[in-house]
């Protein structure tokens, strides 16, 4: 027999949660059953609303272990040899609503939050190592064309063609989206990738620029269309039932860490621009090093609380790992803390899920749900500079290094002189004969419905990458 009382949110023992007071038995109801009256409005919200993009998504905690050396180039304590890390990882589609089924073709998210002794770092990535386009304020064009039309309400192949059609800097991803990869079987049987180029710092003041790549244990596995629409119609939660289950049955996943690392004098002699997330570094030039084992082992105890409320952004780093020029970084710096303010609310850090670890001290101050006191050390001390020696103070020690920056302020086009089609060409060169034709036909699938002068001019962007590219999606097309 339970000893816990049922009571109201303000702590009152509740004597029957079965029926609602009325005058007489038939009724009406009276407005003083306050009791009543909480549980409904607490029902009206119980949703916040969905994130913009990656709604759908899949989580569990675990580990980050250090096996590799690479403390030459950072001081990042989490990142230094034998380090052992707590870590939560969230894996979503990106189109799809909070509802969406599992096992639909899209690009995944692969978000990491290592709570480290030097506060949260977040590696807010993909499963795919580069992205649709390289300036973000095309993002939430792009984003338009991936969710649905405003007077149909349906998604749209014609609006994702024709701005793919007019974006050639997003046919590399576009090939990989189409590829087997586009549709893995489960979080477990993928990659993930940090994808932009971030740096590395150490104590002497160096950087370098960095690469993150988490590579599968489990093995690749994907899904064809079809064998995905027979799964889709037996199940929409076949993620969440893969990755919650094999934790459940013990069986951890794991992912090997590896870096790419680039010097700044091998950054000037790039072919490409380092910082352009369209663009990958080859392994040949910049071999991947080994560098640890991510595992995850425990499951959230409450969905809700630990993974919907999770919040991750690319602007939490920690001393010894930071930014670079990369556009689509500097722009994912702002976007994510605004998108957690509105979704989560002013405090979203306070929340357990994604509270540092290592305690915080900091000068902000009330706020809505503020629900921790101040956290500069003393009550007086609710102002900065002061003289008040117990109350937190800035730290010169994590300073990181100067960055020479240069150029004059202008809209630069992005496309002048880029190189978008010879990396999808690597790509394409990579795929057997099987996985060739397997490309042809699920871009032909996607194109159905799409007016002939956008597939078209999406087909003259594929001969561009190599002649059998464009041949092969319009053999499929006829097929
Ligand atoms: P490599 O031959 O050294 O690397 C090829 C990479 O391709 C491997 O990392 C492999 O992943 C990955 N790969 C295999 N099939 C697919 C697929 N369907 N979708 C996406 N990636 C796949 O060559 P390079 O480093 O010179 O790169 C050649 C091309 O490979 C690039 O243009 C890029 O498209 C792709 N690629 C490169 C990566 C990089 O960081 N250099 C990372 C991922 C892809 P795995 O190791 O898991 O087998
Ligand atoms: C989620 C913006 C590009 C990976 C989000 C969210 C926003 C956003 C607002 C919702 C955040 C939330 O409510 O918690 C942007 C912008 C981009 C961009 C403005 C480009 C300028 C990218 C890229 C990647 C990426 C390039 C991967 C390399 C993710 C992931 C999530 C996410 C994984 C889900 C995180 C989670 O699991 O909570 N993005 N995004 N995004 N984005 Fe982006």
């Amino acid at each position: 027999m339970s000893k816990k009382t049922l009571t109201t949110t303000a702590g009152a023992p509740i004597s029957d949660n079965q029926n609602s007071i009325t005058a007489g038995p038939r009724g009406p109801l009276l407005l003083q059953d306050y009791q009543l009256i909480e549980k409904l409005a607490h029902q009206n919200r119980e949703r916040i609303p969905e994130r913009v993009v990656h709604a759908k998504g899949w989580g569990a905690f675990g580990k980050l272990k250090i096996t590799g050396d690479i403390s030459k180039y950072t001081s990042a304590k989490v990142l230094q040899p034998g380090a052992e890390t707590d870590m939560l990882a969230r894996f979503s589609t990106v189109a799809g609503e909070q509802g969406a089924a599992d096992a639909e073709r899209d690009v995944r998210g692969f978000a990491l939050k290592f709570y480290t002794e030097e506060g949260n770092w977040d590696l807010v990535g993909n499963n795919t190592p580069v992205f649709f386009v390289r300036d973000p304020y095309k993002f939430p064009d792009f984003i338009h064309t991936q969710k649905r039309h405003p007077k149909t309400n349906l998604r749209s192949p014609t609006a994702m063609w024709d701005f793919w059609s007019l974006s050639p800097e997003s046919l590399h991803q576009v090939t990989i989206l189409m590829s087997d990869r586009g549709l893995p079987t489960a979080p477990m049987h993928m990659n993930g990738y940090g994808s932009h180029t971030y740096s590395l710092w150490n104590e002497k003041g160096e950087r370098v620029w960095v690469k993150f790549h988490f590579k599968t244990e489990q093995g690749h596995a994907h899904f064809t269309n079809e064998e995905a629409k027979q799964v889709v119609g037996e199940s929409r939660e076949t993620y969440q039932e893969a990755l919650f289950g094999s934790i459940e049955a013990g069986h951890y996943p794991r992912w090997k860490m590896q870096v790419q690392i680039m010097t700044e004098e091998q950054a000037a002699k790039f072919e490409h621009n380092p910082f352009d997330l369209t663009k990958v570094w080859p392994h040949g030039d910049f071999p991947p090093i080994d560098l640890g084992v991510m595992e995850l082992n425990r499951n959230a105890e409450n969905y809700f609380a630990e993974i919907e409320q999770a919040a991750f952004s690319p602007s939490n780093v920690v001393p010894g790992i930071g930014f670079s020029p990369d556009k689509m970084l500097q722009a994912r710096i702002f976007s994510y803390a605004d998108a957690h303010r509105y979704r989560l609310g002013t405090h979203y850090e306070a929340l357990p899920v994604n509270q540092p670890k290592n305690g915080v001290h900091h000068y902000h101050k009330d706020g809505q749900m503020n629900f921790f006191g101040q956290k500069t050390g003393h009550v007086d001390a609710y102002y900065e500079p002061n003289s008040i020696d117990e109350s937190a103070k800035e730290a010169p020690e994590y300073k990181e290094p100067a960055l020479p920056i240069e150029g004059d302020a202008d809209r630069y086009n992005h496309r002048d002189g880029n190189d978008d089609f010879s990396q999808p060409r690597a790509l394409f060169e990579l795929f057997d004969a099987d996985q060739k034709q397997r490309l042809f036909s699920n871009i032909a699938d996607a194109m159905d419905g799409v007016p002939q002068h956008i597939i078209d001019r999406q087909l003259a962007l594929f001969d561009q990458i190599h002649p059998d590219y464009g041949n092969g999606v319009r053999a499929a097309l006829k097929g």
